[in-house]
């Protein structure tokens, strides 16, 4: 069952570019112009003309969410708030009429997430649920919703499902987009041209692998890990450091890069191993100087990089080159070499990579 990988979270990193086409397959045509989610109809207009837009979620489905806050804000010019469901739901939120909520879960089934948009319902916000578990309650419970057909994920950290939230998000973020005309038809068709390519560039990270083994090599003794990132790569950054914690257990934190010298700064000395996700957009220039700052400092540099970066590699110990695409969607390509990362740290630490200590696949408690 394990398709000739060691483990199912190696089977499940390397199944994204089918997992993520899958998740495309008759909803996104790029030479036409289609992008359709069959199960969002009767309310699609609820989510065009929204006033707001609250997403509840919580671990790797959250950090999908502050992607799809970028996403939303950026292109269909509507607030998005971010929500961990925990704390939603235990704080009287407010809901007005014109909020519309979407809950994102692979499980579908995690207690807080339910509760949290049970809360909303109840408060007579329309809800959108993005799972992966076809039947799921909180699929079931939802007004309306789109699969992320990632197929069933046994790893207990989240890999393929993560990277389908973030297809289906930008899939509907996309055509609320259109329908509200806040992208012009020039932008939208280049960006479903740019998204149709995803799973190829995915499959070109997957290659990295050798040499991502040899970096795992060299920090598997780390006990402490920095992960930075600006703009969209923000929530790439807590996600890469969700991945080692759960599976390395080794202590890694994700901040936003400018938030460095708020605070962690006062971390890296020469032991202190920073993963910088650089690729090129729009806050490249931004990001390079806080990579200065902490060469300043003798932190240990590793990169991800847009392929051809002529600059980073000369400032960073070692630099992962990815295939460039437009910055919205630089989340799909750029979580891959973290993924990886985290895998061959784990088992080279001796680690249960599939089910580690204290953890389960859905948290059906709070
Ligand atoms: O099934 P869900 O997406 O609702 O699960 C949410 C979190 O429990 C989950 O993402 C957890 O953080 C993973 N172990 C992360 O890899």
């Amino acid at each position: 069952e394990k398709g000739g990988y060691e483990h199912f979270m190696l089977k499940e990193i390397f199944e994204q570019p089918r997992s993520i086409s899958d998740c495309m397959r008759g909803r996104l045509n790029a030479s036409t112009g289609h992008l359709m989610l069959g199960g969002i109809r009767e309310y699609a207009n609820k989510l065009v003309n929204a006033d707001r837009i609250i997403m509840i979620a919580c671990g790797t489905s959250w950090h999908s969410a502050l992607v799809a806050e970028y996403v939303f804000e950026e292109f269909c010019r509507i607030p998005v708030e971010v929500e961990y469901a925990s704390e939603f739901r235990y704080r009287n939120p407010v809901i007005n009429e014109g909020d519309v909520v979407i809950a994102i879960s692979q499980s579908g089934e995690t207690a807080d997430t339910l509760a949290a948009m049970e809360l909303a319902k109840s408060k007579g916000a329309i809800i959108f649920g993005v799972c992966n578990v076809v039947g799921s309650s909180i699929a079931r419970n939802s007004h309306e919703g789109a699969y992320t057909h990632a197929g069933p994920e046994i790893g207990v950290a989240s890999t393929k499902a993560f990277t389908a939230q973030l297809t289906v998000l930008t899939m509907m973020a996309l055509r609320v987009a259109h329908r509200k005309g806040s992208i012009t038809e020039r932008k939208y068709r280049e960006l479903l041209v740019e998204f149709e390519q995803i799973p190829a560039k995915v499959e070109k990270c997957l290659e990295l692998n050798e040499d991502i083994i040899k970096i795992s090599e060299l920090f598997k003794d780390a006990t402490n890990f920095l992960y930075l990132g600006r703009g969209y790569n923000f929530p790439v950054a807590l996600e890469g450091a969700l991945k080692l914690k759960e599976i390395s257990y080794i202590h890694a934190e994700g901040y936003p890069a400018a938030e460095m010298k708020h605070g962690p700064i006062a971390l890296i000395d020469e032991e202190m191993p920073v993963v910088f996700i650089a690729t090129r957009d729009s806050s490249y220039d931004k990001i390079v100087s806080n990579i200065q700052e902490v060469k300043a400092r003798k932190g240990k540099v590793i990169a991800i990089v847009t392929e051809g970066d002529a600059l980073i590699p000369k400032m960073a110990e070692f630099v992962i080159e990815v295939p460039s695409t437009n910055e919205a969607l630089m989340p799909l390509v750029s979580v891959i070499p973290l993924q990886l990362l985290s895998y061959h740290i784990a088992v080279m630490r001796g680690c249960n990579v599939d089910q580690p200590r204290n953890l389960a696949k859905s948290v059906t408690v709070e």
